[in-house]
């Protein structure tokens, strides 16, 4: 009797630890992609939009991108780097060049893609 009521409280122990863990891990994906939305309202809005509809056939759209869905790993070096040269994006033709973004560290850029990524790539969206 004294053996279950300890495995009861073992058991109890063990999911809350489990569940505040989850807990932290949400709260901290959750931070990353507000930190994320922060940048991408400084970085990119100018020319992809709050909504990520891009600029007539100036700006690329990220909301639905097939580009981006084809190339998921492609985002973080666009941003790190910029972009140059044609590219066919939901099948409008885009031709400016993006620039690079130097000053991010590695970090903000995993913020921004993750933020990207929640709020114009899935599905829900
Ligand atoms: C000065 C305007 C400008 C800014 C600021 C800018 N971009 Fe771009 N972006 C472009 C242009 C122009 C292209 C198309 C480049 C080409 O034709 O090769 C592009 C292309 C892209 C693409 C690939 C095409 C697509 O739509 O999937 C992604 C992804 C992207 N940008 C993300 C970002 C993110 C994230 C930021 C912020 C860190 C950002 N851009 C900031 C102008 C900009």
């Amino acid at each position: 009797m004294k053996k279950n009521k300890f495995l009861v409280i073992l058991c109890f122990v063990f999911y809350s630890l489990l569940y505040s863990c989850a807990d932290e891990k949400q709260a901290q994906s959750r931070a990353n992609a507000n930190h994320g939305l922060e940048l991408y309202e400084r970085m990119c809005a100018n020319c992809h939009q709050s909504d990520g509809s891009g600029f007539v056939k100036l700006y690329p759209p990220l909301k639905n991108a097939d580009f981006l869905k084809n190339n998921p790993k492609a985002l973080f070096g666009i941003i790190k780097y910029g972009m140059i040269g044609s590219i066919v994006v939901n099948g409008i033709e885009f031709n400016l060049a993006m620039p690079a973004n130097p000053k991010l560290s590695d970090k903000e850029i995993d913020h921004i893609v993750e933020y990207v990524q929640i709020r114009f790539l899935s599905n829900s969206n």
